[in-house]
C-alpha cells in the first residue's frame, strides 16, 4: 500500500491572530506542522507528506526529489492548497491518498488506520463526531429554528480517498468552480460514497490562541504517559 499525505499549510490563521502563522507555532518547543509531520511519517505505507506552504515560506525550504517530506506553494483557499499539493507530488503509484489539517496534532493512529483501510474498501473515508451542544439558527440576534442534530456530524481530518477518487474529485471542483471547506464533503456533493468513521474531540483543530494551551497539557500528559492514550 503507498499512501500520499496532503497536509495543507498555507493559511494565514486570521482567528488565531499575531505574526506567526498558527501552524509554526511551538507546542512543546516544536512547530505544530512539525508534530503533524512526524505523527504520519512512523506509518510504513506513507511514501510521501506533501505540504502546501506559502511562497514566501518555499523559497527557504532546501528539498531534494527523493525527500519523504516535500513542500509546495498553496493557494488562497484551503482547497487551493490541496489541490497544489496534490498536483504538485504528481501520480508516483498512490493507493490512497490522505488531506490532514496542518492543526490537528491529535489525531489517533488507530483513526488514521481505519479512515485509509476503509477509504480502500468503500473509496472515502472521513472521521467525524456526532454534534453535543444543541444548535439554533438566528436571525437578527433572535432564535429562529432549533436543529435536530441526531444526523449531523462535525467533519475531522485525515480523510482518506482511493487515489482516484480524490482526483476526479478535485479537478471536477476545478472544472467547476465549486467550493467547499473540506475534500469529504466536496466529494459526497460529486455522488462519491463517502463513509462515516468515529473520529474524536481530542482530535480538535487549533483555531484561537486559547486551543494552543489546551494542546500544550494534552502534549505534557501525553508525554508523560510516554504515549498517546
Ligand atoms: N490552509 C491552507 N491554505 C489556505 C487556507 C488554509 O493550506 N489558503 C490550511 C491551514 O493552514 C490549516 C487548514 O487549512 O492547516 C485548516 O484551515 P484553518 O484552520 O481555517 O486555518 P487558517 O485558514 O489558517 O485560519 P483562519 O481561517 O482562522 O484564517
Ligand atoms: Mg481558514
Amino acid at each position: 500500500m503507498r499512501i500520499l499525505v496532503v497536509i495543507p499549510a498555507a493559511g494565514s490563521g486570521t482567528r488565531f491572530g499575531g505574526d506567526i502563522p498558527k501552524q509554526f507555532r511551538p507546542l512543546q518547543g516544536k512547530p505544530v506542522l512539525q508534530h503533524v509531520v512526524e505523527r504520519f511519517l512512523v506509518h510504513e505505507d506513507v511514501a510521501r507528506i506533501m505540504v502546501a506552504v506559502t511562497e514566501k515560506l518555499l523559497t527557504v525550504v532546501a528539498q531534494n526529489e527523493s525527500d519523504r517530506v516535500r513542500f509546495t506553494a498553496g493557494g488562497e483557499t484551503r482547497l487551493d492548497s490541496v489541490m497544489s499539493a496534490f498536483t504538485a507530488a504528481g501520480d508516483d503509484g498512490y493507493d490512497i491518498v490522505a488531506v490532514h489539517d496542518a492543526v490537528r496534532p491529535f489525531f489517533f493512529d488507530a483513526t488514521f488506520i481505519e479512515a485509509v483501510s476503509t477509504a480502500a474498501e468503500f473509496g472515502a473515508a472521513m472521521p467525524g463526531i456526532p454534534i453535543i451542544d444543541t444548535l439554533h439558527a438566528v436571525r437578527n440576534e433572535f432564535i429562529d429554528t432549533t436543529f435536530d442534530v441526531s444526523s449531523l456530524v462535525l467533519a475531522q481530518t485525515p480523510q482518506c480517498f482511493r487515489y482516484e477518487v480524490l482526483r476526479d474529485v478535485l479537478y471536477k471542483a476545478a472544472a467547476e468552480h465549486e467550493r467547499g471547506t473540506d475534500e469529504a464533503g466536496l466529494a459526497a456533493r460529486f455522488g462519491v460514497k463517502v463513509k462515516l468513521i468515529p473520529g474524536d474531540p481530542m482530535n480538535f483543530k487549533i483555531t484561537h490562541p486559547d486551543d494552543l494551551a489546551v494542546a500544550e497539557a494534552i502534549m505534557a500528559r501525553w508525554g508523560q504517559q510516554g504515549a498517546q492514550p
